[in-house]
């Protein structure tokens, strides 16, 4: 594989859009909503006015930010697959979420965004995507303001011992099938699992959180211990 994983991960999602939202439904048994939603509590608890959603796809996260109530804040949804935000913004119209809703093509390493611009900072399943991790964070301390609130949803190793091999043979076996039959895509679902092995513990990744200028650094356990929350605020 190319040594950029940008080379190649960006074509993949901008082919695999179209069916992205279906298999996501189909891989998690509609669990995933469950996670948005927790990952929303905790944006919100915090009621801030601006959040940006990094990685944002079809825009979830960014949709679900603004269903949940109040004023709300208003969302900048950022990803560089053309394909993911043009859903991602019909979306939004179909939501009629107008001026509330923005969504902007860029780079998670570089987003276009001034300095401590944002009040929030969310992504989902976006970090395994990407190279760096310093750099994101980094990047993400960098849009945020002091005492802005860092919330992240990502697959993590699975640690239970007993649950291990079931879980295996499903993300490992069946997901790459159903994803190639599903999307049509020959690679896409054989990298999820693999991304997922070759990721680092959630524990490593809230000490690379902590690094990055964060304090108050969380890790809750979501989906039978496969998807982790990370909570943090900017220092
Ligand atoms: C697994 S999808 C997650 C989408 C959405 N956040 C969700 O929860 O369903 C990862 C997204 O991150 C985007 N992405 C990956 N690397 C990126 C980068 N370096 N800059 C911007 N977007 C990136 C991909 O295009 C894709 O839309």
């Amino acid at each position: 594989m190319p040594e950029r994983k940008a080379a190649w991960v960006r074509p993949m999602f901008e082919a695999i859009a179209p069916r992205y939202d279906l298999l996501n439904f189909l891989i998690s048994f509609g669990m995933h909503h469950g996670w948005r939603r927790r990952a929303v509590r905790e944006t919100l608890r915090h009621e801030p006015r601006v959040v940006l959603d990094m990685g944002t796809g079809t825009g979830d996260l960014a949709l679900a930010l603004l269903r949940g109530g109040g004023g709300g804040p208003a969302v900048v949804g950022l990803d560089f697959a053309g394909s993911m935000l043009t859903i991602a913004r019909r979306r939004a119209q179909a939501a009629r979420a107008g001026e509330r809703a923005r969504f902007v093509m860029g780079d998670a390493l570089h987003p276009p965004l001034a300095d401590g611009s944002v009040d929030a900072v969310v992504s989902g399943f976006l970090l395994r995507n990407v190279d760096g991790l310093p750099e994101v964070f980094a990047a993400m301390a960098r849009v945020l303001r002091p005492g802005g609130r860092l919330v992240i949803l990502e697959m993590t190793p699975m640690r239970r011992r007993l649950l291990r091999p079931f879980f295996r043979l499903y993300f490992n076996r069946w997901v790459p099938m159903l994803g190639r039959v599903v999307s049509r895509h020959a690679s896409a679902y054989t990298w999820l699992p693999q991304s997922v092995d070759e990721f680092i513990s959630a524990e490593a990744l809230a000490s690379l959180i902590a690094a990055a200028g964060f304090s108050d650094v969380r890790v809750r356990r979501l989906g039978l211990g496969s998807v982790a929350l990370h909570t943090a605020t900017r220092a």
